[in-house]
């Protein structure tokens, strides 16, 4: 049976380039803090892997501003964890961020709720873009932090970054992107964004699970989430992960690399995909931004058609494909995120998102175009919802 994997941004496969590098780094076991020469060669390996990862993200050549942790999830915590600690301090405390993050940024804010700081969750309009004016109303002389994720995960809408930070700004507030799923595929610069931190994770970007990123600017607030040793100059406890760290690093080189190709390739099969799925399949309704959204995200809805149902159908022909995102399947409620662009539980309950990588083919495509038709005419016709 064929395997097509499409669920790239749940995660990505090593490149093979990254799985080489790593083979040889398994070597590299000392402890990075340790005084001796193996020690600080391991070290040196590791400064390295942060240059790399700060010229991904466009920031001046500054390896102190990255901090590694163990992915996108802690780098997003420790920024909420920061601001937390800086509101109970007094002055600013409130939080401005939007209603379809991912659910570590959803749930730290509603962490910070409910320990009493006014959170503001933005709505967005039907391609799942921020209202800028609704932004500029939502921020004041209390706001504390700005937070909006570059791209989404799930519908892929790229949100107007430069704007964002602006506003934030204007505001006198700190300015956070999510820009897990945004490194990689789209150009991403931290001075452009004028953005006081960043979050990246490595998985997503053909690199190994386990570690990731927060980049913060120069004289930004930062209070560690772990405490413990003086590793990352205090900002983050704990032995370095070597083997992950030097991955992150040649993970970021061939981002950087690789981004006009990579962005190419996946949009032309991303734009065959789509455009086979509407002359193919009546009824359909492509979510996201028609034009800003990352090159490599198709999420679609099928009226009339369980996602969960058209998951298993495909899985079965060998499709990996999501419904909403990963970290939220095995979850009945519908995708936060289809519900606040207002399609609705049902079109949201009937909805897959189709996520593109480097190694998707034009025969990936050609396979899904000749499986899924059937499959969606096949569950329409068993189910009592009309299409
Ligand atoms: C937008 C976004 N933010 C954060 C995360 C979490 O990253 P990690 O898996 O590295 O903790 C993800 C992963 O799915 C994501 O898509």
């Amino acid at each position: 049976m064929k395997n097509v994997y499409m669920d790239y941004n749940a995660t990505t496969p090593l490149h093979p380039a990254v799985a080489e590098g790593m083979k040889e780094d398994l070597s590299v076991y000392a402890n990075a803090s340790s005084m001796h020469e193996a020690g600080r060669r391991a070290m040196a390996r590791v400064e390295r892997a942060r240059a790399q990862v700060v010229a991904l993200v466009g920031a001046a050549a500054d390896p102190e501003r990255i901090v590694f942790t163990s992915g996108g999830s802690e780098s997003n915590n420790t920024v909420f964890a920061t601001m937390f600690h800086l509101g109970r301090r007094g002055g600013r405390r409130g939080i401005v961020t939007s209603s379809i993050e991912h659910p570590c940024v959803l749930n730290a804010a509603a962490w910070l709720r409910d320990e009493g700081f006014p959170v503001t969750f933005l709505p967005v309009d039907g391609d799942g873009k921020i209202d800028l004016d609704g932004l500029r109303a939502a921020v004041g002389p209390d706001t504390l932090l700005v937070s909006v994720m570059a791209a989404n995960n799930e519908i892929g809408t790229i949100q107007d970054m430069r704007s964002i930070g602006a506003i934030a700004k204007a505001a006198g507030a700190y300015f956070h992107t999510d820009a897990t799923q945004a490194v990689g595929k789209v150009p991403v610069d931290v001075e452009e964004w004028g953005a006081d931190y960043l979050t990246l994770s490595c998985h997503k970007i053909y690199g190994p699970k386990g570690v990731g990123a927060l980049y913060f600017r120069k004289g930004a607030p930062f209070e560690p989430l772990i405490r413990g040793g003086h590793q990352e100059h205090g900002h983050r406890a704990g032995t370095y992960n070597n083997l992950g760290i030097l991955g992150f690093g040649t993970a970021a080189s061939l981002a950087r690399e690789e981004l006009a190709s990579y962005a190419s390739h996946v949009g032309r099969l991303r734009a065959r995909l789509r455009d086979g799925i509407l002359a193919a399949i009546p009824k359909v309704r492509v979510n996201g931004h028609p034009v800003e959204v990352l090159p490599n995200t198709l999420n679609v809805s099928f009226p009339g058609a369980e996602g969960e149902a058209i998951l298993l159908h495909l899985d079965l022909s060998g499709i990996r494909v999501s419904t909403g995102s990963a970290c939220a399947s095995g979850s009945l409620e519908p995708s936060h995120v289809l519900m606040a662009t207002g399609v609705g539980p049902e079109l949201a309950h009937g909805s897959i998102r189709f996520s593109l990588g480097r190694d998707s083919t034009d025969e990936d495509v050609d396979y899904v175009l000749s499986v899924l038709p059937p499959a969606i005419a096949r569950l329409r016709s068993m189910s009592t919802v009309q299409a």
